[in-house]
């Protein structure tokens, strides 16, 4: 069986763990593993499966002879990166937000749109965190009902933010239970025992970019047909998103029916039992691969609607995880190349 080098660019940052982490757990055949992060890191010792492996500088020639460019270093780097290391012949999947809205490049959840992956151009782009985990439990029901309608609410964790606010929750938290100061760098306002209605910029029409990414990147995986709004916010968790989702479909239903459903669906896991206190929980999705879902209810307000929770590990499934699933459906369809 053919193997082949994989490439993770910004390796030693949050997503980058996961995804070593994740690579060296999977089936992958991978050959060669290549490390590259900012100048700074070069020579850097990371262990993997048997072997030390040194960090490289991220830079265009470090990609010939790569297969597979896993992309986790940001915006900025994905776009000056990204189209050389297609010149040299590399398949990019791309965790920032560079190239999710461009037509020619897909935009892939393997459980729900991974026939897109055929007509790759060389750069495939991973999804939102929230919208991942939000089409993973929708799909099934849009498969079978019909959604007309989604309300989404966010409860976000702060690693979606990078390791500096990872940092600065402990510290608020740390400074609140010793009566210090409280200083804000990574967010607007406190965020340790707060609740901020705002991810990422405000656009002008009222809504904020990640709210935006959530209702596009839904048109553009899904179903351009369905009614979307959302609200994201960030809450004082570490690691695992959380999401309120109401959604009214064409078709009736019964809830037994879409419990069973959901929990046959690839990628998902049921965990609803509210009389003995089983629901998803972010403590218990962080470190798991599955979207989790439950308090899985009838929206008596309106025909054909119900109500869930939705909680998955935003590092994991939100980006490392559904990148390292792209690189496998492309080896499985014989698709690692650049047309
Ligand atoms: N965290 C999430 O939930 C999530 C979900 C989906 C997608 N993403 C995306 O994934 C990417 C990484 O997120 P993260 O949370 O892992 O951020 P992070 O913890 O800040 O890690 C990024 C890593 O990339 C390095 N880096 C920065 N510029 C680089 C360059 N030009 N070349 C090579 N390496 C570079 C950084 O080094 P320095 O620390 O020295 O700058 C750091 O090691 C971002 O595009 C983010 O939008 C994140």
């Amino acid at each position: 069986m053919k193997k082949y080098t994989i490439a993770v660019v910004g390796a030693l940052g949050n997503v980058g763990t996961e995804m070593r982490d994740i690579l060296e757990k999977s089936e992958l055949p991978i050959g060669d593993l290549v490390l590259m992060d900012v100048a700074q890191n070069t020579g850097k010792k990371v262990r993997w499966r048997d072997a030390e492996y040194s960090v490289i500088e991220a830079k265009p020639a470090a990609f010939a002879g790569v297969d597979i460019a896993i992309m986790s270093a940001g915006e900025k780097a994905s776009l000056e990166l990204s189209p050389e290391a297609v010149n040299l012949g590399c398949v990019v999947i791309d965790n920032s937000t560079a190239f999710r809205m461009v037509p020619e490049h897909p935009l892939v959840i393997p459980e729900v749109n991974a026939d897109s992956l055929e007509n790759h151009r060389g750069i495939i782009a991973n999804p939102n965190c929230s919208t991942i985990q939000m089409l993973v439990a929708l799909k099934p029901i849009h498969d079978k009902y019909r959604i007309k309608r989604v309300i989404v609410s966010t409860y976000q964790a702060v690693s979606g933010s990078g390791q500096a606010a990872v940092d600065e929750l402990q510290k608020q938290t740390h400074a609140f239970a010793n009566g210090e100061e409280i200083l804000t760098e990574v967010y607007p306002h406190q965020i340790a025992f707060n609740i901020l209605p705002h991810i990422d910029l405000f656009l002008e029409n009222g809504y904020s970019k990640e709210e935006m990414k959530m209702i596009l990147e839904t048109a553009k995986i899904l179903d351009p047909k369905i009614k979307i709004t959302a609200t994201t916010v960030r809450v004082p968790v570490t690691t695992s998103h959380s999401e309120s989702l109401n959604v009214e479909t064409e078709k009736s239903f019964e809830i037994e029916e879409i419990k069973t459903l959901l929990a046959a669906s690839p990628g998902i896991e049921l965990e609803d039992d509210p009389a003995n206190n089983v629901y998803p929980l972010a403590l218990n999705a962080t470190g798991k691969d599955a979207v989790f879902v439950g308090r899985i209810r009838r929206d008596f307000s309106t025909d054909n609607a119900l109500n869930m929770w939705c909680v998955s590990d935003n590092l994991r499934k939100g980006a490392a995880l559904n990148t390292v699933q792209i690189a496998q459906e492309l080896v499985k369809r014989d698709l690692v190349r650049v047309p």
